[in-house]
């Protein structure tokens, strides 16, 4: 019998935490209203990685929860203190002195796993758990006298309690988006006690809902990482280069003295530029860009060292200018035409065994394989953000991004509390990701079927992230639509959304699903907007790697091949087309596969099997990519 009070309570908490400058819900009568100025989490703490702390990754206890009692046993209906296992008691201590306090948990002696990483493949019997489960990390970190303490987790799927010592210090809504609490006021001399709750389950008002095509990784999957700042400190900052030859951004001061500070920009020993903060402790940044200063593209990433310093406190970043922007059909780099050759990615690293666990060496693999492997110079990274260790990688190593939140297949549209957890969830990866070079597209769905709730939802989401970074394009993975003209298959976008996207995308898997031949699909037309890029952002095939067969039937590696010329050469007919995201360069896990010899709980359409194996297409595809970039150009 669960509280009706306390359900209030939790959606309250949920807004404080994660939605911070939350404003009052728009009336549903007509589909969500026009969104209000964009959403801002309270604290950011950009480019953490390089700020002081310490990493919080390691081997953590946990509890399985299935029924949620830490959570729901808040008014003793049984009695609190055995299940809430958020509680700062040292259980072995108190048994010790006689076992008077009776506890059905205990943190301290539990089962222990490696984080980050998803429980999902770090315990075989919690393969397929779907739940909440709670974990402990103890660490030592006394307050220090005029400074602040965070605790910044870059991702828990897909909700989170935090607790310090026994008391709340903050929670959070969606799966790979960062967050950050403050526990300054939380930490105490010593060992401190550190409780997550981790809740993996989807239900009708999340984002994603319940069913994907990508397996579940419930848990801590990112790193945690302790960050100290002064009192007062740089809590963000953002430069970006202008197609009128221009830097502009911006520095953002926290604290009590905030307002009225000197900040200072400096983009290596280019050049240097300060402004003073305002009342809000931002300062407004614009310099003209220096004549020496290089343009990031994917042949040459140049990355300048950015030093930004303001009320004594330093903020350190790695940044790459580039220009990005559509003229008619045609997409522009630095003002230079762009193709773009490019794979789509899921967040799993290689091996039979995934735990979304994203080190800089696996992150690195995986790209290695599409610029030097496919001589591609994009990728998109779907169907959520992933993580900041792959963006920082892409800049580094010369990848263009493409960027979504999982608004997938279908949401609760008409909702206006699931719009503002997407709206939140575009803030948080915007702020996260917006000083990648390598980031040039933010798209705001996957194959959602048109109707206006679901319009209307992403035109909201297209405003605001214009108004979040109006120096990026957007777009959206859209459905194809078949027709029949002169007896011939016609394939068209028939979607009011291509009206609020700079680039237009579809996902198409005509001669995989469905009846279409090979040959047919060579042939196939396309209606498309004239006025606008397009990328297909999916076609694709599954095939098991080494399985082949003289009648090169589905599933074998000759039919992906065969499915792939076929498609490139339809693609090659395509009068606005761009670019290219092929699904997908690896094999992945999904529950949605569960063919008994060829798939086994793995997607197959990967270029490369869950081990790294190349099938044939990835040749087919490599070849055509080295001739694109050998036709000059971007
Ligand atoms: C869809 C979808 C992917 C899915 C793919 C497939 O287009 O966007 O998430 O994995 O098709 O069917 O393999």
């Amino acid at each position: 019998m669960k509280n009706p009070a306390f359900q209030v309570s939790i959606l309250a908490g949920w807004a404080i935490a994660c939605l911070c400058a939350a404003q009052e819900a728009p009336s549903p009568a007509s589909g969500p209203a026009p969104v209000p100025a964009p959403l801002r989490p309270a604290f950011l703490l950009t480019a953490a990685v390089h700020r002081d702390g310490e990493e919080l990754s390691g081997r953590w206890t946990y509890s399985r929860d299935l029924y949620r009692t830490g959570l729901t046993d808040i008014n003793g209906w049984v009695a609190k203190s055995r299940m809430q296992r958020f509680r700062d008691i040292d259980i072995a201590a108190s048994e010790r002195r006689g076992g008077t306090d009776f506890f059905e948990f205990d943190l301290d002696r539990g089962p222990a796993m490696a984080i980050p990483g998803a429980w999902n493949a770090r315990e075989p019997e919690l393969r397929y758990y779907d739940g909440l489960i709670w974990f402990q990390r103890k660490f030592n970190a006394a307050p220090r006298p005029g400074r602040r303490a965070f605790l910044r987790f870059e991702a828990v799927n897909y909700r989170a309690w935090v607790y310090v010592n026994g008391k709340e210090a903050g929670r959070h809504e969606g799966g790979f988006t960062p967050f950050v609490v403050e526990v300054t006021n939380l930490l105490r001399e010593g060992e401190n006690r550190l409780t997550v709750g981790a809740d993996s389950s989807h239900d009708a008002k999340s984002i994603p809902t319940p069913i994907t095509d990508w397996d579940l990784y419930g848990g801590i999957t990112r790193p945690v990482r302790l960050v100290w700042t002064p009192a007062t400190f740089i809590d963000d900052a953002t430069l970006s280069l202008g197609t009128d030859g221009r830097i502009t951004g911006e520095v953002r001061l926290q604290g009590p003295h905030a307002a009225k500070q000197k900040a200072e920009i400096a983009i290596g020993t280019l050049a240097s530029v300060s402004a003073v903060t305002d009342k809000d402790g931002r300062a407004a940044i614009d310099l003209p860009a220096p004549g020496a200063l290089r343009r990031w593209t994917p042949d040459q990433p140049t990355l300048y060292d950015v030093r930004v310093t303001a009320a004594g406190d330093l903020l350190r970043e790695r940044m790459g200018f580039r220009t990005i922007a559509v003229r008619g059909k045609e997409l522009l780099l630095n003002g230079e035409p762009l193709f773009l050759r490019g794979i789509s990615l899921h967040e799993e690293e290689f091996g039979p065994n995934p735990a979304r666990d994203m080190t800089a060496p696996q992150a690195r693999a995986l790209l290695h394989e599409i610029k030097h492997g496919l001589h591609g110079n994009y990728v998109r990274l779907s169907h959520y953000p992933h993580s900041e260790t792959t963006l920082r990688l892409a800049d580094e190593m010369g990848l263009l991004v493409w960027s979504e939140i999982p608004v997938y297949w279908t949401v609760d549209w008409d909702n206006p509390a699931v719009l503002r957890k997407a709206l939140a969830m575009q803030a948080e990866t915007v702020y996260r990701d917006r000083n990648r070079a390598a980031v040039i597209l933010w798209s705001v769905g996957n194959e959602t079927p048109v109707s206006g709730p679901r319009t209307r939802f992403h035109a909201a989401m297209a405003d605001n992230v214009r108004a979040l970074d109006p120096t990026r394009l957007v777009s959206a993975a859209l459905l194809v639509e078949r027709r029949s003209a002169g007896g011939k298959a016609v394939m068209a976008i028939q979607d009011p959304l291509v009206d609020k996207l700079d680039v237009l995308a579809v996902n198409t898997y005509a001669g995989w699903y469905g009846a279409d031949t090979l040959d047919a699909l060579a042939g196939l037309d396309w209606q498309l907007p004239a006025d606008r890029p397009l990328v297909l952002s999916e076609f694709g095939a599954d095939a098991l790697a080494g399985y082949r067969s003289g009648d090169r039937r589905k599933f074998t590696e000759q039919y992906q091949a065969d499915y792939y010329r076929a498609t490139l050469a339809m693609a090659g007919r395509m009068p606005t087309l761009a670019g290219l995201s092929p699904w997908i360069l690896k094999d992945f896990r999904s529950p949605r596969r569960e063919h008994p010899v060829f798939q086994n709980g793995w997607n197959r359409k990967g270029l490369l099997s869950e081990t790294g194996v190349r099938k044939e297409a990835f040749g087919v595809l490599a070849d055509y990519y080295r001739r694109k970039a050998n036709q000059g150009g971007h």
